[in-house]
């Protein structure tokens, strides 16, 4: 296939900028004006424009307007939850009984999980996020809806049946029908498109012993599949945690117990860990997805980088949309800086924009891939709008690039996504 060429504004990070030196500065890579040259959906040339544009005159150039950063990649999502944002009241264990189980419970039917995949991907793409790590329900047929809507849109989706033995009734399967839902969807999906499986058991409190010792099982059994869960969200579900599992040294241990700690596994939240659950993650190479904006929603509390930092444990950011409050990770981004302050942390917004991106990637295991729009990784990108509304327009005019890009964070949403592209092809266009 022939060759294309996007002139313009280019911000990316080749690694975790707490691991580059003090100020970080090493792990920007940045081209004012720059060329990004793609074949075949893949990044085969990147760099300053005066130095490429000899070696690609004859290539057909585009001008991307704005900053343009690696599409985002939510590392902890659930598509069923899309029409509960914004439900009133409750922390976690009340608002799952009250609000989303009984959301979820619709999902029996596979037209109403089509129609919601095909909202969650839309509302994706309109936000800049071009990968996720995604929860589905319980019911095997709501994996296929979003693999089925994600492969026509060539979107890089990794997602897995919800395991949960013991979940309210109408919403619990077993450790047989689980076990033989998550092989019929390895099989049915394994090497399609830009889709992996996650083995999902929703959380401790959900699952039998049974079954927890089974998903260690089942992840042994298969090197490529993730595992993603909760951990350590609410400080009631620690409580029953600690409650119902007298023997573990900590909520992490309860996992760990079972196989399920490893470099393949990502926790969501991990808000109230013990120093010895952050030294086990570091050691064993699992890893967080951060959710700000739902930490605040739930009155979870807010995730502690100073702690997670001095054990070096491998981070992510996620929406958590139901629970959280947008589908924006640039947003999202300024609520990490927020959380990290409120703990006297302090958050660059070069690490915010890491870890919507590169550090997503590494989390997910697919780094290789997507997350830095490096040279043989697939173009996936976002054009940003520093001017997309009066008020962001103000704040960026002449500022230096840090200031443009916390503004972005802090001011800006979906609005400021002017368009989003996956695999070099434009998927979303801002109209207005
Ligand atoms: N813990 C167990 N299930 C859920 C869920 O659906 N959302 C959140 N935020 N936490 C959970
Ligand atoms: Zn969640």
């Amino acid at each position: 296939m022939a060759l294309r060429a996007f002139r313009g504004e280019f911000l990316s990070l080749t690694c975790d900028p707490r691991d580059a030196g003090p100020d970080g500065e090493r792990a920007i890579r940045y081209e004012a004006d720059g060329l990004l040259v793609v074949e075949d959906g893949i990044v085969v040339a990147r760099g300053h424009h005066a130095d490429l544009s000899g070696r690609f005159a004859q290539v057909p150039t585009e001008r991307l307007p704005g900053l343009v950063v690696p599409g985002f990649i939510d590392a902890h999502v659930h598509y069923p939850q899309m029409d509960s944002m914004a439900a009133h009241g409750e922390q976690l264990l009340d608002w799952l009984e009250r609000h989303i189980f009984p959301a979820e419970m619709a999902f029996a039917e596979r037209a109403h999980a089509d129609a919601l995949a095909q909202a969650f991907l839309t509302e994706m793409l309109r936000n800049g996020t071009t990968s996720a790590l995604v929860f589905a329900t319980v019911h095997e047929h709501s994996v296929d809806a979003l693999f089925e809507a994600a492969l026509a849109r060539r979107m890089r989706v990794i997602s897995g049946k919800v395991l949960m033995d013991e979940g309210p009734e109408g919403l619990r399967d077993s450790v047989a029908s689980g076990r033989a839902g998550s092989e019929a969807l390895l099989r049915r999906w394994r090497g399609r498109g830009r889709l992996g499986y996650a083995l999902t058991p929703r959380f401790a409190l959900t699952s039998s012993d049974a079954q927890l010792a089974d998903a260690g099982a089942f992840l042994a059994e298969h090197p490529e599949v993730l595992l993603h869960t909760h951990l350590a969200e609410n400080v009631h579900e620690c409580a029953a945690v600690a409650s119902r599992f007298p023997d573990a040294a900590d909520y992490l241990d309860v996992y760990d117990r079972f196989g399920l700690v490893g470099p393949r596994s990502v926790f969501a939240h991990g808000i109230h860990l013990p120093d010895r659950s952050c030294a086990r993650l570091h050691e064993s190479g699992a890893g967080i997805a951060v959710c700000p904006s739902s930490n605040l929603f739930l009155g979870s509390g807010h995730f502690d980088f100073g702690q997670a930092d001095r054990f070096g444990v491998k981070l992510g950011l996620g929406s958590d949309v139901g629970a959280g409050t947008t589908f924006s990770l640039l947003h999202t981004a300024g609520l990490a800086y927020q959380a990290a302050l409120a703990r006297e942390d302090r958050l660059s917004p070069f690490r915010a924009l890491y870890l919507a991106t590169l550090g997503s990637a590494q989390l997910l295991g697919i780094a290789d891939k997507v997350g830095a729009l490096e040279v043989g990784q697939e173009a996936d990108f976002v054009v940003l709008d520093p001017a997309a509304t009066p008020l962001l327009a103000r704040r960026t005019q002449d500022a230096p690039l840090a200031q443009r890009l916390f503004a972005l964070q802090v001011l800006g949403d979906d609005r400021a996504v002017a368009r989003t592209y996956v695999l070099g092809g434009c998927a979303w266009e801002r109209t207005a």
